[in-house]
């Protein structure tokens, strides 16, 4: 069910069950969000997070938004301040959520309004396994993904990690939306390849759009 308790639509642009894939939905506004990220990263910084098992992780994060993503010893979760300042995470671009809106609305979610942007930064060689998103507190509402940059390999799961995922490649401007029944599946990101791109230099940026408080 989505927020308007409709039943849930969202397979409309793949054959892969419950994933919205909306290509190059945000490229007329790429370059504005890229330079957005920088402003955000200016305030909160990139910074590579340790799992609560210790390992660093390969792709860089920050936050914008009422809270912000965080991993460390204590575990997985989300804190209204940023821990490297003690201050509260940049707040969320209005074109952020205009967007993220307007992708939920494409896929069946009407009145999706994130109040996170978790942006993650990979380098070539930096991947992302397969995981749940599940910290949120709000799983009635998607997750809207907007890729920036160099391309990459999306791995879209099912309900339990043993599930073999499809692979989905992902071009600059790329949106992806997933939510109702498959909003707790596995997804990861295949290791980024080499490469530059015009706007990001040698860079995949991706921003995940959630309701998390
Ligand atoms: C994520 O799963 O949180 C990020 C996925 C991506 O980088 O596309
Ligand atoms: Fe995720």
């Amino acid at each position: 069910m989505n927020t308007q308790g409709a039943p849930v639509q969202v397979d409309l642009f793949t054959s892969l069950p419950g994933l919205g894939y909306l290509p190059g939905f945000a490229l007329p506004q790429a370059a504005e969000l890229v330079g957005l990220v920088a402003e955000v990263a200016r305030a909160s910084p990139f910074r590579r997070m340790r799992t609560p098992g210790g390992r660093e992780m390969s792709a860089a994060m920050t936050n914008c938004g009422a809270a912000g993503w965080v991993s460390d010893a204590k575990g997985y979760r989300y804190s209204r301040q940023d821990p490297l300042s003690g201050q509260p995470w940049p707040g969320m671009p209005d074109l952020f959520r205009k967007i993220a809106a307007r992708a939920a609305a494409a896929c069946g979610f009407g009145g999706f309004a994130p109040d996170v942007a978790l942006i993650n930064r990979y380098e070539p060689g930096a991947k992302m396994t397969l995981h749940q998103d599940i910290d949120e507190q709000d799983f009635s509402a998607p997750i809207v993904s907007v890729s920036l940059g160099l391309p990459a390999i999306f791995l879209w799961g099912g309900v339990s990690r043993a599930d073999k995922p499809a692979r989905l490649p992902l071009h600059s401007g790329d949106v992806l939306v997933w939510g109702g029944a498959a909003r707790k599946f596995f997804h990861g990101i295949a290791p980024v390849k080499h490469g530059t791109h015009e706007l990001t230099g040698a860079t995949r940026l991706n921003l995940t759009f959630r309701r998390a408080l």
